[in-house]
This record gives structure tokens, sequence and C-alpha cells, in this order.
């Protein structure tokens, strides 16, 4: 059943923000990087006039992150963090150059602390755990243009980091300071959440 309707009613990510993102050459911050996938894919479909990249690259010791992508284990250690960084620079080294892309190798929370500019699209794909979705969200609210749109990945993904990602989003739509616009369910298959300031 859940195939069929995956397969029925499956979305991308890219698709999905194009159909909800109105701004042109849009300002775009993605919180957690990795090896750049969605980076690469966000300069290529929505030319935006600023990419801020923003990651600690990072191989975490503490338990909870041994089977993350993050943690310090057999999948991922320092050396190979460092080397997705290198990556990432190199690929982007022209666009860092005329000043389209900025990378910042620190924490969300620490990039927060100095952040001005104002963004179009703020893509929360960070730290999955909840006290973290938690200030992510609360932290862009600050920096979301009226109009721009946060997107946060693995939404309602079941069981994924204890439900951090959806616990968050509840969290503040209780506080009644964001409005959800579209979110994963069995008719939009594709794990986002969609949400704009109140
Ligand atoms: C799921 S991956 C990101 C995938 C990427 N957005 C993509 O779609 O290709 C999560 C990333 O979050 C990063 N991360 C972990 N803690 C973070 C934090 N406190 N602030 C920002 N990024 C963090 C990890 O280093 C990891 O690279």
């Amino acid at each position: 059943m859940k195939k069929i309707l995956k397969f029925l009613f499956k979305k991308n990510r890219i698709d999905l923000i194009r159909q909800n993102l109105i701004v042109k050459r849009p300002v775009i911050l993605e919180i957690g990087i990795h090896k750049g996938d969605f980076s690469k894919q966000l300069i290529a479909n929505f030319d935006p006039s600023k990419l801020v990249l923003v990651d600690p690259w990072i191989a975490y010791d503490d338990l909870i992150y041994q089977n993350s992508w993050y943690g310090n284990s057999h999948k991922s250690n320092q050396n190979i963090q460092d080397e997705y960084y290198n990556n990432l620079i190199d690929y982007f080294k022209k666009y860092i150059s005329e000043n389209r892309v900025e990378v910042h190798r620190k924490t969300s929370d620490e990039f927060f602390l100095k952040n001005i500019n104002l963004y179009d699209l703020i893509y929360i794909d960070g730290n999955h755990l909840f006290e973290f979705v938690k200030r992510d969200i609360f932290n862009s609210l600050k920096f979301i243009k009226d109009d721009g749109i946060i997107v946060l990945d693995d939404y309602a993904l079941k069981g994924w980091w204890n439900d951090g990602i959806t616990k968050a989003v509840h969290f503040h739509e209780k506080e009644q300071n964001i409005r959800v616009i579209k979110k994963h369910n069995i008719f939009e298959y594709h794990h986002q959440c969609i949400i704009k300031k109140i």
C-alpha cells in the first residue's frame, strides 16, 4: 500500500520548493550540507543571488550520532568530514570568488549569532534532534523574509531521530509563530514540511 501511494504521489524536493517559492533569484540558506548534493541542485535550479551553506563538518563522538552521517564510526570520521568540506569548496570555488556562495564551517547556532542576511528560502536539514530543530526554526524565523518559506527535511518520517523534526514543527505550531503551508501526507509524498512565519 505504502509503495503504491509513494508511486502515485511522489514529489521531489526541488519541484515542491519551486511550486511554493515565488521569488526569482532568491537568497537561500541551507543548514546541514553533508557532501553538498542538495546545494548543487539548489544552485542549478533556482539561480540564487546568494546561497549560504552551513555545516560544521565534524565527526561527533557521542553515541547518539554513531549511526548517523556525521558520527565517528566506520561510516564517518574527521578525515572524511574534511574531505566533504574540501570537495565542496572546490566545486563551488567559482561561485565563492563571485560572492554568490558563502560556506560557513560552523554549527547553525554559531552561524545565526552573527548572521545579518534575510532569506527567501531556509532549508533546515542539520542536526535532527528535537532541541536542535526547535532552535533552527526559532532562529530562522528571525531571518526569513515576510513572504519567505522555511522547509524542513525528513518530516513525518516515523521514528527518525525520535521524531525530532515533526515534534519541533508541532512545538512551534502550538506557540503560534508558524503556519504550515504544505506537509507530507499520503497524497503529498515527499517527507518535507513547508512553513511560514505568522
Ligand atoms: C542529512 S545531512 C544534510 C544533507 C544535505 N542537506 C542534502 O540534502 O544533501 C545532515 C548534515 O547536518 C550537519 N550538522 C550536524 N549538526 C549540525 C548543526 N548543529 N548545524 C548545522 N549542521 C549540522 C552534519 O554535519 C550533516 O552533514
